[in-house]
């Protein structure tokens, strides 16, 4: 049977998510989930909205979430956009904004579901390539960029852990295009900004940022983000949209959640101690960690033994991120390397454990 797909669709690998395995037992560190729960308030919300009227949709402008959004960003509620994750802000952004044969751009190595959505739209990709410091080269930047219909940063990036500077994030900016700041892990940087980058004339208010509520707020399983941008901006984007992309309960959830900061900070300031324990510690097995503003932390071993160090610790049920990035490298070779979520205490003293082992028998 030949099946008619788009042909750009039939050329696609399509983009491959995390492990997501069933059953108990488990140490997940892969997919850069918050290990603690969400806010006894959200479950109380959730449970109030699920026994609510689930026989009706739910309001499609999502008023309350974006009162709420808007407050904690310091902008008017018609610049917040509400999505059923942020995956789906960067889907809408594209839909929005990209033609067939646009291209886009984005950091390389960093989150290259961009690079997926982007082939879906039959667009073409540039990569802006870091060095080994994360950092781009301007001149290059800026020829990558210039021609862009959109460029994605995420910031802190995935999977290195650092952060990029406003004035750095500027040099992004295409010459007509849309910059898209992907905040995912936003709240985990050292000096978290609430929307400060949307008021900062450079940008000529040609700026999305996108946020998540999978991360800081422990809501991987709900799927809720929201993105915010100028309000023209924000407008042309809802008529891309579902009209009901984020259910009632999802919704009433993100709210709670947005609404009770001090559970989200607590969370914060745990993992960030966690965090500085992992990177302190990793050392001691022949690890090198990269300063991380993000739930997770970046590391290679020195003996490049990626691939066999995260299928042993595997067998151990312990999951950790092998990425690999073709092409990355400074004489375009593979980078790999592997991406460790910030777990519990518990979770990263079971990881060091395993690691005597497996260094000495994988390495
Ligand atoms: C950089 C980045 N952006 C966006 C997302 C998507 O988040 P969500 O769970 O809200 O779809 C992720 C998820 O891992 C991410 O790493």
């Amino acid at each position: 049977m030949i099946i008619p797909f788009r042909s750009n669709i039939q050329q696609m690998g399509g983009y491959v998510s995390g492990e997501q395995p069933q059953g108990d037992g488990w140490v997940k560190l892969n997919t850069n989930e918050n290990p603690y729960p969400p806010s006894p308030k959200v479950v109380a919300a959730i449970k109030d909205a699920a026994t609510g009227r689930l026989n009706v949709y739910p309001d499609a402008s999502a008023t309350e979430f974006r009162n709420v959004a808007a407050k904690l960003f310091a902008v008017d509620p018609d610049w917040i956009l509400p999505a059923n994750g942020s995956d789906e802000n960067l889907t809408i952004i594209i839909r929005s904004f990209c033609e067939p044969n646009d291209a886009i751009a984005y950091p390389y190595p960093s989150y290259v579901l961009y690079e997926s959505l982007a082939r879906i739209q039959n667009c073409s990709v540039s990569h802006i390539k870091l060095n080994h410091d994360f950092q781009w080269d301007a001149a290059a930047s800026n020829a990558v960029c210039g021609p862009a219909r959109v460029v994605f940063a995420p910031n802190p990036n995935s999977p290195t852990g650092n952060r990029w500077t406003a004035d750095q994030l500027h040099q992004l900016l295409p010459d007509k295009g849309i910059l898209v700041v992907d905040e995912a892990y936003g709240d985990f940087a050292d000096d978290p900004h609430r929307g400060e980058l949307l008021k900062d004339d450079r940008f000529d208010r040609r700026l999305i940022v996108t946020r998540t509520l999978s991360k800081s707020y422990s809501l991987a399983g709900i799927r809720f983000g929201f993105s915010i941008a100028d309000p023209e901006i924000t407008a042309g984007m809802h008529k891309v949209r579902d009209s009901y992309n984020c259910d009632a309960v999802a919704t009433a959830a993100a709210t709670a959640a947005l609404l009770d900061q001090d559970w989200m900070r607590q969370n914060r300031e745990k993992i960030i101690s966690t965090r500085s324990r992992i990177a302190s510690e990793l050392p001691q097995f022949g690890f090198k960690v990269s300063p991380s503003e993000a739930n997770f932390v970046w590391t290679v071993h020195e003996s490049g033994r990626h691939r066999e160090i995260y299928e042993q610790l595997k067998q151990k049920r312990i999951l950790v991120r092998f990425m690999q990035y073709p092409g990355a490298g400074p004489h375009d070779e593979t980078v790999d390397g592997l991406r460790i979520t910030v777990g519990t205490d518990e979770e990263v003293a079971k990881l060091f454990d395993a690691l005597k082992t497996v260094v000495a028998t994988a390495c």
